[in-house]
């Protein structure tokens, strides 16, 4: 079978501030969203790209990626997208044709992974795993609190306890599975949208082995407007 990926890019990206959808941003002259896919396309296996756009925004979407350069030997095709990432993925996964068997699903915002990274997630489900997240140790010491919705915000909040950082990972995408394990998870939607940031983890809450790949610094999620400071300087110096 062939190997796909899903973008979701529906996303507002609210926390970047306001303006047009994160996705849509200009990232060193191309929209955020035309670097996922190239990141995509540059991986050896995939064969179709499933973009979902912002709701309003398909034919946006579709124009630019028809003005963006991009590989011909990768199918690229564009849905409309939900109110949350969840429900994106879950219409992205709807367009995949019959002959997909291995699908990995990538946040738009997570630009500049590199082609290795993509290449090791897929590798390692090509060789068993039912689910493959990359993942990268935590670097800040983790504290945790009792979240109280009576103080006010920036009150000074009081520590409960800290907690083991070597027992920790922080997890990227692109996140690689056997497609009928992830089609599974999203028709039994289990969650009622809880925790839905996180693909693996509705497929570990129905008691599937989930397995951790080396992510990659660069690929960080874009969130905050520091993070397109650091996003431009990554392309810099891939430039140089
Ligand atoms: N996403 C999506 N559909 C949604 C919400 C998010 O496809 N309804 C996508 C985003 O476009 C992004 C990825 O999920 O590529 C990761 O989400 P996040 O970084 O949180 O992006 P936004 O939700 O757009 O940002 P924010 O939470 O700051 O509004
Ligand atoms: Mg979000």
């Amino acid at each position: 079978g062939r190997t796909a990926a899903v973008i979701p890019a529906a996303g507002r990206g609210e926390r970047l501030g306001p303006g047009t959808p994160k996705a849509l941003r200009d990232l060193g002259g191309v929209p955020v969203l035309v670097h996922a896919v190239r990141a995509m396309c540059r991986a050896e296996e995939v064969a179709l790209v499933v973009v979902v756009a912002p709701p309003d925004s398909p034919d946006t979407v579709r124009a630019m990626l028809a003005a963006a350069p991009l590989p011909d030997h990768v199918e690229v095709v564009v849905v409309p997208g939900g109110a949350d990432r969840q429900e994106s993925v879950r219409l992205g996964l709807a367009a995949l044709p019959g002959d997909v068997d291995v699908v990995l699903v990538h946040d738009a915002a997570r630009a500049l992974v590199p082609a290795a990274t993509v290449d090791s997630v897929v590798a390692a489900v090509r060789s068993g795993a039912p689910a493959v997240v990359p993942a990268l140790p935590v670097t800040d010491t983790v504290k945790r609190v009792a979240p109280d919705p009576d103080r006010p915000a920036g009150a000074p909040e009081p520590v409960v306890d800290t907690v083991d950082r070597a027992a920790l990972r922080a997890v990227q995408t692109p996140q690689g599975f056997v497609r009928a394990v992830l089609d599974d998870a999203h028709r039994r939607r289990t969650d009622g949208g809880e925790g839905a940031t996180d693909c693996a983890g509705m497929v570990e809450r129905l008691g599937h082995r989930v397995v951790l790949v080396p992510g990659h610094e660069e690929a960080f999620k874009i969130t905050r407007p520091l993070d397109l400071v650091l996003a431009e300087a990554v392309l810099a110096r891939r430039e140089t």
